[in-house]
């Protein structure tokens, strides 16, 4: 006889009928007379009850079921007369697969997440981040069902390469080269012409530059997959190994770009609302008792769209009024997170996508705006078509753009930033050769699943998280 899952038994009303279901003990406790274990088997938050009477076992084996145990259950499926539930399995047999001694590492109930991450191996099978992962897998099946049902191709991107997309030097080195001798030029500088690649490689901080050509071939893509950055900010919101989603589109223009944020981010909240019903009740409850609400506002509410130059108005109006920041927020200053989470949280109290940034503080392809913007008065400098999208408790979750598509000034851009032009050949080309309006966006996987599940570090919704002097299992 084959097994039936956990969440297939919850669901059956099938009482009288003889069933099997493995799975892992969560608890086991007993009256004189019969014993109740509550067994998971990953399939739902849900545990399904095992009743055994006592007299039926051998007292071993009782012995052996222990939190975290395996085992294999034969049964009759039972209406339930426990309140919460409404089968349960009075057992024929058990049959133990694995103990689970008493050094097993997510046996007690209530511990910190500083504590599981030391065993992120084991902390998996607790209900949480059992939570956490089905959640985070849904997830993933909604944007594609997104990006599939209106018409974009899925387009896969190098995870080796040799160019910077962001421009911020943040990128860890490939490399077969031994680096105890390595081989320098007279200027000290290492020889990469005998590395694998026979040039200097690294591992992807984005596949953006990469996903435009695949868009201007196939009018609109979407990439989704690992991208690393060495930035050494240990915060609750940085990984050095996270997965992003970026779509690329021809032939939008900044209006469409931010629709197309708004209406995906939408989709996947939605999705996760009417798919993880257990998942994000069993959440609300124990993590953050707003989490859901949050989430049903969040597809309700039209975010705002605010321009930078305006956001540094009510910024600046803001501390005018007696609002303390610790970084300042000038014209011209990258904003930092307590400025964007003042936006959301305090100011709109609602998602807003932030556009038109100073040129100066965002990244060489992006569309310089037709006017420079007024600032008290004041001309200040060129701004770009960026389009970041912050959100409530997350600050930035997408970061997009509509991107420059005239050859010469994005010549000027990589020449006054000192990107070296010999690697970029490739990426200039889509400018050279029919040349076209288009824009896209990155969203911050693990940031829309913290989002989504209310947890509050980044390394708690990717199961085995890559940190600063962090890479065990
Ligand atoms: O804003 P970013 O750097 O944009 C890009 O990489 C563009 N090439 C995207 C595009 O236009 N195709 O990163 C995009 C998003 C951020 O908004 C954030 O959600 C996430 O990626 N992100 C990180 N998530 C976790 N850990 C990090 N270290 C992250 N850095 C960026
Ligand atoms: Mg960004």
């Amino acid at each position: 006889m084959k097994r039936t899952k956990v969440v297939e038994i919850l669901k059956s009303v099938d009482y009288g009928k003889e069933v099997i279901v493995k799975g892992w003990v969560r608890t086991h406790r007993d009256s004189k007379s019969v014993h109740f274990i509550a067994l998971n088997d990953g399939s739902t938050i849900k545990n399904v009850q095992i009743v055994a009477d006592t007299d039926k076992f051998d007292a071993e084996l009782f012995k052996q079921i222990t939190t975290g145990a395996c085992l294999s259950v034969t049964g009759v499926l039972t209406e339930s007369p426990a309140a919460g539930q409404s089968s349960e399995i009075q057992a024929t047999a058990i049959e133990i697969y694995g103990t689970c001694p008493s050094d097993y590492p997510m046996q007690k109930k209530g511990q910190s997440f500083e504590y599981m991450r030391q065993y992120a191996h084991m902390r998996l099978r607790t209900n949480t981040f059992g939570a956490v992962m089905r959640i985070r897998h849904n997830m993933a099946i909604a944007i594609h069902k997104y990006f599939h049902e209106h018409g974009y191709f899925y387009f896969h991107t190098p995870l080796i390469t040799a160019s910077d997309c962001e421009g911020a030097g943040q990128m860890f080195q490939v490399t077969t080269k031994n680096l105890y001798d390595l081989k320098k030029d007279e200027n000290g500088s290492i020889i990469y012409d005998d590395d694998f690649f026979g040039k200097q490689t690294s591992l992807t901080v984005s596949g953006q530059l990469e996903g435009e050509l695949g868009a201007t071939a196939l009018g609109q893509i979407y990439t989704f997959g690992p991208t690393f950055r060495a930035e050494n900010s240990n915060t609750p919101r940085h990984l050095a190994e996270f997965w992003m989603i970026e779509p690329e589109v021809c032939f939008i223009d900044m209006e469409d770009l931010m629709d197309l944020e708004e209406d995906f981010i939408k989709y996947c909240v939605k999705w996760a609302l009417d798919n993880c019903k257990d998942d994000l009740e069993f959440l609300n409850k124990m993590i953050d008792k707003g989490l859901i609400e949050r989430l049903q506002s969040v597809i309700k509410e039209d975010f705002v769209r605010l321009p930078y130059t305006k956001g540094i108005e009510i910024l600046q109006e803001a501390v005018k009024n007696g609002k303390k920041f610790e970084f300042p927020c000038n014209w011209g200053d990258d904003l930092a997170s307590e400025h964007e989470r003042y936006l959301v949280e305090e100011y709109f109290k609602k998602p807003v996508i932030m556009t038109n940034y100073p040129k100066a503080i965002k990244a060489f392809y992006m569309k310089i705006d037709e006017k420079k913007p007024i600032f008290n008065g004041k001309e200040m400098e060129e701004t770009v078509q960026g389009t970041d999208v912050l959100f409530p408790a997350i600050g930035e979750i997408i970061g997009g753009s509509v991107r420059e598509e005239s050859y010469d000034k994005l010549i000027n851009e990589i020449k006054s930033r000192d990107i070296p032009m010999k690697d970029m050949w490739w990426y200039l080309d889509t400018r050279k050769f029919g040349s076209c309006p288009h824009g896209g966006f990155g969203l911050g996987f693990e940031r829309l699943i913290l989002f989504v599940t209310g947890m509050q570090n980044i390394r708690d919704v990717i199961p085995f998280p890559r940190t600063p002097k962090t890479a065990d299992f």
